[in-house]
């Protein structure tokens, strides 16, 4: 991105496919709220993208809205950023069906994300599915978006990302019209993994229902997920190394150091040489502090559809303001009559 002279701007997704978890919250949600008072910011549902499996249409309404409404109670502000549904903007997908014409076979069967979904019969996976990173890209560079929030595990798409920027940037000879995107992960919380097991990242598409906290969760449904959480019999050690091999003491500590925003080795200073049983109880108690109000605005918004809707109709229209000129850009390079 050196030599790109555009403006600094942020955008990021969700996908309306399940209920929000901690893991979205502290992954990618909360940096969205820190970035909106000094960035330029575009937060989306990306309904298109959800339904690259299969989505019951009432639900997909429904759960559009719900992602919306966890944006806004975990404080994103859409006066401030700019808080829309993906299918709003035609940009999106006119720009994803040229950057399909940009992505190479080779690029799309190296992503994991694909070969986990579409699991061993990958001939019944639809054809959304295994482009979908493209349609990811176009939804970054459609707002030549120079910034992206997100956890861990999107950063293989955000290569693909920079690669469909760079490629078009070359092979139609316009260098530094599209910016290569950067990630933005690093931090606490970038991989928060299930409570059920410390080697599985949390999932909302997870067996046990147990194994994630829920932004809508109550107090009590928080707390005893906290207290059913796997750990092994040893207390905490005092320092960082000694989470080595703990894949589940390293889970809790890890979410009990992304909430109170202290790092790993401050909590261990504090917690080190305790049990679970001293310790759980602390977390639950952080827990809820932060997530439940979360949790009861969340409720509130989402009994408030009409508003809801207004708020990503508005965005839309936003949105497209933005997209639809670099779109046009875009025919206009590729050769497409005007
Ligand atoms: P998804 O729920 O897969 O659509 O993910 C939405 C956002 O939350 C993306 O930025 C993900 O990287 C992030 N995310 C999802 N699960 C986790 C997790 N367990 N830990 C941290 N970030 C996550
Ligand atoms: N693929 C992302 C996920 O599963 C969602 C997403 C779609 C996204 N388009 C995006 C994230 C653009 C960041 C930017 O979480």
């Amino acid at each position: 991105m050196a030599d790109y002279q555009g403006p600094e701007r942020v955008l990021s997704g969700i996908q309306p496919s399940g209920g929000m978890h901690l893991g979205n919250y502290l992954g990618a949600i909360r940096k969205f709220v820190d970035l909106q008072d000094r960035h330029d910011c575009f937060y989306c549902v990306v309904d298109m993208h959800a339904i690259t499996v299969w989505q019951a249409p009432a639900k997909l309404k429904a759960q559009t809205r719900h992602i919306a409404a966890s944006y806004l109670a975990a404080g994103v502000d859409p006066a401030r950023a700019v808080v829309f549904h993906q299918s709003g903007v035609r940009a999106h997908a006119e720009l994803a069906w040229i950057f399909n014409c940009v992505a190479r076979l080779g690029w799309l069967d190296r992503m994991t994300q694909f070969k986990d979904k579409a699991g061993k019969d990958k001939e019944r996976a639809s054809v959304g599915l295994y482009t979908y990173p493209v349609l990811q890209a176009a939804d970054i560079l459609v707002y030549k978006a120079t910034h992206v929030p997100v956890g861990e595990d999107q950063k293989q798409h955000l290569e693909l990302s920079r690669d469909v920027a760079g490629k078009f940037n070359h092979d139609y000879e316009v260098p530094n019209f599209f910016p290569l995107p950067e990630p933005l992960i690093k931090g606490a919380g970038a991989r928060v993994m299930s409570l059920r097991d410390g080697t599985a990242k949390m999932s909302k598409s997870d067996s046990s229902e147990n194994a994630c906290i829920f932004l809508n969760d109550d107090a009590d449904a928080i707390a005893r997920k906290i207290k059913k959480a796997k750990t092994d019999p040893e207390p905490l050690p005092s320092e960082p190394a000694g989470l080595e091999g703990r894949p589940e003491a390293a889970n809790l500590v890890g979410i009990y150091a992304a909430l109170a925003k202290k790092t790993d080795a401050e909590v261990l200073a504090e917690y080190g040489g305790q049990g679970f049983g001293v310790f759980k109880p602390a977390l639950a108690d952080l827990v809820v502090d932060k997530i439940a109000p979360i949790g009861d605005e969340l409720r509130r918004l989402e009994a408030d559809e009409a508003y809801l809707d207004a708020v990503l109709r508005e965005g839309a229209a936003k949105a497209a303001a933005v997209a639809d000129p670099i779109v046009a850009d875009v025919k206009e390079i590729v050769g497409f009559l005007v």
